[in-house]
């Protein structure tokens, strides 16, 4: 079996060559992001692997389809990239990594609130110009504190129970309940009442037409003066221009990103040579009460090996006539 291996850095291509030297699978490695653009180069090929910012809308898996390949496997959880009406009408199977490792996103969440919180971020540049003044580096204890997870399936679970383990006051909002999280001592609230009462609040909900700018205008308006949000899950969960509009009325006290939505035009690239033409990001970076990261929630070794070890059993089930095991179309 022949997969072209889209936006595919040094580090992917190391652990994925780790997992396929004793199997009937040659990988070809392509830095470059699959769109439209660039659909031509799966030409020869059996499967094609993707990441979060790959473009597989309805034309491209049309191409792919004429092409040749009849599988897509990404290389990640999420799979709102991935026109999935179009990949089962075309009968092109897709398949997923579901819970390559929960926790090192749940981590990162958390990480980000530490570091808001005790403002590491700006305590580090300080601490290197020998400015020892603690002025402006006053924190909170999170002992106490009420924090809201809107989300709790695999990385929100593992969130709530280290924010459980800080002795903060959990409360949920998720469409399924998870009754492991009620017996843990978390509380299943409303959205309003998740917004009303939180001082800090996560996003581990997936991407859809539902939770599309989640955080906008009108929720913000319902939370506490000073809230902390937190977005590891996808960047259009938040809406950025309202985001920024409440950093400046105060509305939004802390704000930590790990996702943006315009992402697929920065992220995993080092840029810091170029303009980035992006306002509104731009204007982002400028808050002492930002702390953003490039989407590196999941990048941790545990999670790289599964994600690495979870494609190439998704891609060798794929040749098998009827494989169910974390296939989506
Ligand atoms: P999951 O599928 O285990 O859990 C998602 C939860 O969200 C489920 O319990 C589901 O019922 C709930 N949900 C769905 N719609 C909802 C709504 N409208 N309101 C509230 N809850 C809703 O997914 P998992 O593995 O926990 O991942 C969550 C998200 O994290 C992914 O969709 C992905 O976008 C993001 N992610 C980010 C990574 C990073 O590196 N920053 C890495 C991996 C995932």
């Amino acid at each position: 079996m022949k997969v072209a291996v889209f936006s595919c850095k040094p580090y992917d291509k190391r652990t994925l060559n780790e997992f396929i030297a004793d199997k009937d699978l040659e990988m070809n490695f392509f830095e470059s992001r699959l769109s439209e653009e660039t659909v031509s180069l799966v030409k020869g090929f059996d499967a094609v692997s993707c990441f979060v910012n790959d473009d597989v809308n309805a034309k491209v898996i049309q191409q792919l389809k004429q092409q040749g390949v009849n599988t897509i496997a990404l290389r990640c959880a999420g799979f709102n990239n991935v026109d999935l009406a179009a990949a089962k009408q075309q009968g092109v199977s897709v398949f997923h990594v579901p819970d390559y490792s929960p926790t090192s996103v749940a981590e990162h969440a958390v990480a980000l609130i530490m570091a808001l919180n005790r403002k590491t971020h700006r305590a580090y540049h300080r601490v290197k110009e020998g400015n020892f003044a603690l002025e402006g580096l006053l924190g909170f204890n999170l002992e106490g504190k009420t924090v809201g997870c809107i989300g709790t399936g695999r990385i929100g679970a593992a969130f709530c129970h280290i924010m459980k383990g800080f002795g903060c006051r959990v409360i949920c909002y998720d469409i399924y309940p998870s009754d492991t999280l009620i017996e843990m001592g978390c509380a299943y609230v409303s959205l309003n009442e998740l917004y009303q009462q939180s001082d800090i609040i996560s996003l581990h909900c997936p991407l859809t037409e539902s939770t599309h700018h989640l955080i906008d205008n009108q929720s913000l308006s319902k939370m506490k003066d000073g809230v902390m949000i937190i977005n590891t899950s996808r960047g259009a969960l938040v809406h950025a221009q309202e985001a920024i509009d409440a950093l400046y009325s105060g509305k939004i006290g802390y704000l930590g990103l790990d996702v943006y939505e315009q992402e697929n035009k920065i992220f995993f690239e080092d840029m810091s040579s170029h303009i980035i033409q992006d306002s509104v990001f731009q204007l982002m970076l400028t808050f002492p009460n930002v702390v953003v990261t490039g989407h590196q929630g999941y990048f941790t070794d545990v999670a790289l090996n599964h994600i690495a070890q979870t494609t190439v059993e998704n891609l060798e089930q794929s040749q098998q006539t009827n494989p169910q095991q974390r296939r989506l179309a």
